[in-house]
């Protein structure tokens, strides 16, 4: 878990600094996300296909109302007719177009679709009455819808459209039956009629199908995902999409929170940019404030602490937490307790900074000496203690993603100690630290590890699969991509 002091200095100082000039900047600053999502060209493309798929089924449903009319042959016959049954027997949308509206969201154009109908017909005279079947081919139906894309109260995204035309270019009239001679009045009537029809159904059926089909899916974003018994993760929206012209990311508040105290944490994003030109369809960018409100909230809860005694320890072990064991190593123990069970008490004080290396991140504590402690207790009636700093730790975490989640898992790469303070007096630690070494690895790790296995939640929204990971380390991020599958 990685907090890094220095850095927070840097930013209190900062802020102090901040504040004498403008309150703006200050706020625009603390707004930084701690999460950027990145969708791709690749991805709008994916989203396009499938969008696409789903309009044309709601367009296949189109309603297309009765036309009723009537007119007069050489002045006295009068002829009532109407088109009736008419069903779109295929709709099909063989070529579009998805461009990003810079500032705004998106624009989708369709072109050259091709409707086919069936109906009837029927007209009424004085002297008569006949009916009939038709067919309409409808070819060259082009739309064109811009999307907004903003964020609202709840930190969801959301999608409205801002504009809808769409034109046809011809509409051609089959008629069958008798009375041929009627034919062409009928044409005319119903061709004119049905490409007004379809050219306003269109934009509606458009406008519903953004309104309650994608916006419901966009709203499964699940801004506050639940983690553990202390812990949730914040991937509200921190403003509206951020769109430029070869860009489209979504700016998440990508921190840790506990459940019941909500502790403010007392440091900032820094800015993320993701580099342009990568083959996914998503990137993740999860900054170090992502980790580092994590190690930050887990510390401020107290779930950093960790006993560690005998019992835990296999039977087979050489090593023992008792004064007899430890009696060896330091030998004022010995003199002072016999055979007395001891405790390893594991409190991390401050959570390590993170630096990351290719798919693994690395936790140290070089810098900071006093970060993290070892307390050994040898018995509580005498409440003597032996503190000993961790310093010089690192820990290697190797970072994977499973069924949406990231999983993680940590391994010791080296620690070194120095006494910081001991009541029994002074004595070589390193004679420790087979034992410590041994705590930790096959004790305390394990367990993290369990924990880290059942993973944290990305922010995708429901029905998203994401496959084909990669993981790669940036200069102060972490990025994921992924290609989506949509079910
Ligand atoms: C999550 O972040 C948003 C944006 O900063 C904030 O308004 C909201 O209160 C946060 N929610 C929690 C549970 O911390
Ligand atoms: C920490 O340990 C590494 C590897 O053993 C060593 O190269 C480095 O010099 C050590 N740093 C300090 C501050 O002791």
């Amino acid at each position: 878990w990685c907090y890094c002091d220095s850095q927070a200095k840097r930013m209190r100082t900062a802020t102090l600094i901040l504040a004498l000039f403008t309150v703006f900047v200050v706020t625009a600053w603390a707004n930084n996300p701690g999460l950027v999502a990145r969708i791709t060209d690749k991805g709008i493309d994916y989203a396009r296909v499938k969008g696409i798929q789903s309009l044309q089924k709601a367009l296949t449903k189109i309603k297309i109302p009765d036309f009723t009319g009537k007119f007069r042959i050489k002045h006295f016959l009068k002829v009532h007719y109407s088109f009736y049954n008419i069903i779109i027997r295929n709709f099909q949308l063989p070529s579009s177009s998805i461009t990003l509206v810079p500032g705004t969201g998106l624009k989708v154009s369709i072109q050259n679709a091709f409707i086919e109908l069936n109906g009837q017909w029927r007209v009424k005279m004085k002297i008569m009455r006949t009916h009939g079947s038709f067919r309409v081919n409808v070819k060259g139906l082009s739309a064109s819808v811009g999307l907004k894309l903003g964020a609202d109260g709840s930190g969801r995204p959301t999608v409205s459209t801002f504009s809808c035309s769409s034109h046809i270019s011809a509409v051609k009239v089959h008629i069958s039956g008798r009375l041929s001679w009627l034919y062409k009045i009928f044409k005319k009537s119903i061709e004119s009629r049905l490409r007004k029809s379809l050219e306003n159904k269109m934009c509606s059926v458009i406008q519903k199908s953004i309104t309650e089909k994608l916006q419901p899916i966009l709203q499964t974003l699940k801004v506050t995902a639940k983690v553990d018994k202390y812990a949730g993760i914040n991937y509200s929206l921190v403003s509206p999409p951020t769109i430029t012209s070869v860009s489209l990311d979504l700016g998440l508040k990508g921190e840790f929170f506990d459940l019941f105290h909500h502790v403010k944490i007392p440091f900032d994003a820094s800015a993320l940019n993701i580099p342009l030109g990568q083959n996914r369809m998503l990137y993740f960018g999860l900054s170090k404030y992502f980790f580092n409100s994590a190690g930050f909230i887990y510390h401020a809860v107290g779930a950093l602490v960790k006993n560690i005694t005998d019992d835990m320890i296999p039977k087979e072990s050489k090593i023992r937490l008792n004064t007899t064991y430890f009696g060896l190593l330091i030998p004022q123990v010995y003199k002072i307790l016999c055979n007395l069970y001891i405790y390893i008490y594991i409190y991390i004080y401050v959570p390590p900074p993170l630096n990351c290396s290719k798919e693994t991140l690395k936790f140290t504590h070089q810098k900071r000496k006093d970060s993290s402690i070892i307390l050994i207790l040898p018995s509580e009636l005498l409440k003597m203690s032996t503190k000993i700093f961790k310093k010089n730790t690192s820990i290697l975490a190797k970072i994977g993603v499973v069924d949406n989640r990231i999983t993680a898992k940590v391994n010791l790469d080296r620690l070194q100690m120095t006494l910081k303070h001991s009541d029994v007096g002074t004595f070589s630690v390193s004679v420790l630290n087979i034992a410590i070494n041994f705590c930790v690895s096959w004790i305390l790790l394990p367990e993290v590890n369990d924990l880290l296995a059942k993973g944290y939640p990305l922010p995708v929204m429901d029905h998203i699969k994401l496959s084909d990971i990669t993981i790669e380390p940036k200069q102060n991020f972490l990025l994921f991509g992924a290609n989506v599958i949509y079910n």
